[in-house]
């Protein structure tokens, strides 16, 4: 029989979903942390997450991110397939009724809303971490409102482009780069498949960073900040960040993001009043 968590025991349960998995690298920076992670249903093990329906009030939290590949600027013909598998993450979302969720994706992912959470919305890139650069985009959404604090852009000097698909480094050295240890393999699988995979994957040390920002924020000390959350001021960007004094942006970033937000805002506006 399945337990169903409410309130505090919800909250202080370390199990969680990941939905999309691929080889979950991004799951296990999180098991890493000391979350227990179960995964769900992907297309490389067989699944469809189309037929996948789990329980409500058992996952403490949901992570993962639907295929990228057409919201990437790299695609000259992007289709709708990305769209219907962001709507299957906001229903999966829904119906495990977690805490919180993390949801990664390439940049220009489109924005969505899932109801009762409060969300933010900030870009990691490997290169503030590691010599190598591969920008990712998160969405953290909470029930009780609690967001996290994540760092800003950190100029580092950068050597090497993020892994590809068809990567003409070594397979060790794709591992190398995206945080995977030294033994890691897939041996079923071809080299070229073993490639895409960890390609595809959130690099461990994004994953690790994440996880770590979530466990100190939800499983660590209650204020952790020192602040009461409603007594924190938060970056106008819609990033989540913390902001100091009178300050209403994070970092330079965030005032150029929230100017081309209202930039786009305003021209489909005008759309709107053409049409
Ligand atoms: C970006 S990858 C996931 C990477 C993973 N988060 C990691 O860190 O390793 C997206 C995954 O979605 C899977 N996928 C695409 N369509 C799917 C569907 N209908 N049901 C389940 N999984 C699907 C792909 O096979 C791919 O493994
Ligand atoms: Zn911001």
């Amino acid at each position: 029989m399945i337990k169903v968590l409410h309130g505090e025991d919800k909250l202080n349960s370390k199990l969680i979903l990941s939905v999309f998995p691929g080889i979950d690298m991004l799951g296990k920076a999180f098991e890493e942390t000391g979350f227990c992670v179960v995964r769900g249903p992907d297309l490389i093990t067989g699944g469809d997450i189309r037929n996948f329906f789990p329980p409500a009030n058992v996952f403490a939290g949901v992570i993962g991110g639907p295929p990228c590949q057409d919201f990437s600027g790299l695609n000259r013909s992007p289709g709708t397939y990305g769209h219907k598998m962001l709507d299957e993450y906001v229903r999966v979302v829904m119906q495990v009724n977690p805490d919180w969720f993390l949801f990664e994706n390439v940049a220009r992912a489109p924005s969505f809303e899932v109801q009762g959470f409060t969300q933010q919305r900030f870009a990691l890139d490997l290169g503030w971490f590691t010599e190598f650069s591969r920008l990712r985009h998160f969405v953290f959404g909470s029930k009780s409102g609690l967001l996290l604090d994540p760092v800003k852009s950190q100029n580092k000097s950068i050597s090497g482009g993020a892994v590809t698909g068809g990567d003409q480094r070594s397979f060790r050295a794709c591992c190398d780069i995206q945080g995977l240890p030294s033994k890691f393999d897939l041996p079923s699988f071809t080299l070229a498949a073993k490639k895409q995979a960890v390609a595809n994957g959130v690099p461990l040390q994004l994953g690790r960073y994440v996880a770590g920002l979530i466990h100190s924020n939800f499983y660590g000390s209650k204020d952790p900040l020192g602040v009461a959350e409603e007594n924190i001021r938060r970056c106008c960007c819609e990033c989540g960040r913390a902001v100091v004094g009178r300050a209403l942006y994070a970092s330079p970033a965030c005032r150029k993001s929230a100017q081309r937000k209202r930039d786009k805002q305003k021209s489909l506006n005008g759309q709107l009043a053409r049409s």
